[in-house]
């Protein structure tokens, strides 16, 4: 019998959404492109915001908060899933992977390969959560993709925290990031890499503490061609053809998600408390 049908009687089979997750709403910066990319997928977007930040915890917990949005993800019918974190990429995609094998897993991983490829004097930054920076993950990116560039991390704790009080955090925000920026200019870089998801809602006060000579890149829209293809090579993907709508869920309050949202996406957005 065909998928969709019950004794004859065709039923609605709502489309297997894209799963986007992150320990908050610094994924929202990859929904955006992804939404932009695909405007008629179904796209349900999770917060982990009552477990945030990731970056500044351990790997366990890391990979025990991803092992759970996870797993929702894929009791809602996931098929793909997109870990827009840094740092959940880094401590736990190859578990996810092996956790769940017939799920495709896209992760998102701190630009230091288009940086090495961009770079006219190979020298960089990446601007990224203690969590990442410390992941083996990380170290084998830079031996890989940037043998003989200089590349200078910058651990952001308590950044991404930060942000993830939207309103309420911008005069943390703006200290942590006078006293995070102000050795890079000083470096003869031309790139920061901005190496956390979190970090695009402040780039305008990253680039206006860098200065004209300091190209920021983000890697969003990346990941975003980077599921496209995927879904080319595995033929039509359902949420393709669907009109559904994005969904939010957090963990925690809503408020500072909906708000982002609303200035990310452009429209208000209901946003559903999950417990897990
Ligand atoms: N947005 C996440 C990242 O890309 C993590 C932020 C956090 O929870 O520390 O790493």
């Amino acid at each position: 019998m065909p998928a969709g049908t019950d004794s004859g009687v065709t039923t609605q089979v709502p489309p297997a959404p894209i799963g986007i997750f992150d320990s908050g709403v610094g994924g929202l910066s990859v929904l955006r492109a992804l939404h932009g990319r695909l405007p008629t997928a179904s796209l349900l977007y999770v917060a982990d915001s009552a477990h945030a930040p990731y970056g500044d915890r351990d790997a366990a917990h890391v990979r025990q908060r991803t092992e759970r949005v996870v797993d929702h993800l894929v009791d809602q019918g996931a098929r793909l899933i997109v870990i827009a974190c840094n740092t959940a990429t880094a401590w736990a995609i190859d578990a996810m992977r092996a956790r769940h094998p017939e799920v495709a897993f896209v992760g998102v991983e701190p630009g230091v390969k288009p940086a090495a490829l961009l770079s006219p004097t190979q020298r960089f930054a990446v601007m990224a959560t203690p969590a990442t920076l410390a992941s083996v993950r990380y170290a084998d990116l830079v031996a890989r993709h940037a043998p003989g560039c200089f590349v200078h991390p910058v651990p952001c704790a308590g950044l991404a925290a930060a942000i993830e009080q939207g309103d309420a955090g911008v005069a943390e925000v703006d200290r942590l990031l006078d006293n995070y920026c102000a050795p890079l200019p000083g470096l003869a870089i031309d790139t920061v890499v901005l190496g956390c998801t979190h970090y695009p809602f402040v780039m305008d006060r990253i680039a206006m503490r860098l200065g004209p000579g300091i190209h920021l890149l983000d890697t969003a829209d990346a990941v975003a061609r980077r599921v496209v293809e995927l879904l080319a090579q595995e033929g039509p993907h359902p949420a393709l053809a669907a009109e559904a709508p994005l969904r939010l869920q957090s963990t925690g309050a809503p408020d500072v998600l909906s708000r982002m949202a609303m200035a990310g996406l452009g429209r208000a957005m209901h946003v559903d408390t999950v417990l897990l």
